[in-house]
């Protein structure tokens, strides 16, 4: 793995907020979300959620749809604000330097998260996952939805890399460069690639295992204008217990 480069959430910015709140379940994101109901329905018994990486609430307002009682955290103020205001009876909080410390230990039956680890370098995923584990309360389940490798080399209903090559020969914990199509910034966000063989070794060192993992394709009857995603995996999902 290479050396950690410097790195800058690419969402702690008013304008990316603004232009991610306008996105919902559709195109490429429709797969992160498909089979998200039935995979809590299987792996969840209670209602108490965290969604950490929360951003503007998406995620977590489709985990209140589920009936989960949620506390969204990220690191983004500017995120929080749009969540804040789109559901104003929700709970959103920063989270400064992911300290966790205002949050029940061992409480929660579920940790949520949906492309955060995308934006996290891998320096510092072990501890956070660490963290997260000792949130659960026994038995309870982490569900994280990450960018496949394969997402940053090839064109999608939501996506554009064709600008940027230099992701082919991106390893694991360089950063590359992906454009939303899906709204109207067109600034390319910096996520770092991280391989499922890389998150194999940080799940092990942070006491959690992979009690399921699914890479959804599309089935071809959806009503979306799909480019690879009958074929390759946009989203790996990651379905993790605590091992001690
Ligand atoms: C791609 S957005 C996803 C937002 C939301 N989960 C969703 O599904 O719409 C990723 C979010 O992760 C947040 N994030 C990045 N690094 C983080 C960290 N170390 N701790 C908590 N949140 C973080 C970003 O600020 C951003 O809001």
């Amino acid at each position: 793995m290479n050396e950690e480069p410097d790195f800058a959430n690419s969402y702690a910015d008013a304008d990316r907020a603004g232009a991610y709140a306008m996105l919902e379940f559709a195109n490429t994101y429709y797969l992160a979300y498909r089979d998200l109901p039935a995979i809590l329905a299987e792996h969840v018994t209670g209602t108490r959620a965290l969604d950490f990486g929360c951003g503007t609430g998406r995620s977590t307002r489709l985990l209140r749809k589920l009936g989960f009682t949620v506390t969204g955290v990220d690191v983004s103020e500017d995120m929080l604000r749009i969540a804040r205001g789109t559901d104003p009876s929700g709970d959103y909080r920063l989270v400064p330097d992911d300290n966790f410390g205002e949050l029940d230990t061992g409480a929660f039956d579920l940790v949520l998260s949906a492309f955060t680890f995308d934006n996290i370098p891998g320096a510092i995923k072990v501890r956070i996952f660490c963290d997260l584990g000792k949130l659960l309360r026994p038995n309870g389940t982490l569900v994280t939805i990450v960018s496949a490798p394969e997402i940053y080399t090839h064109e999608w209903a939501s996506f554009t890399t064709r600008d940027f090559p230099e992701n082919a020969s991106a390893r694991s914990g360089d950063v590359v460069r992906i454009i939303v199509t899906d709204h109207h910034d067109d600034r390319p966000v910096e996520d770092i690639l991280w391989t499922d063989e890389s998150y194999w070794s940080v799940y092990k060192e942070a006491d959690l295992e992979a009690i399921q993992v699914l890479k959804p394709l599309a089935k071809g009857d959806e009503p979306y204008a799909w480019v690879n995603e009958t074929k390759i995996a946009p989203w790996v999902i990651y379905v993790l217990r605590r091992t001690v």
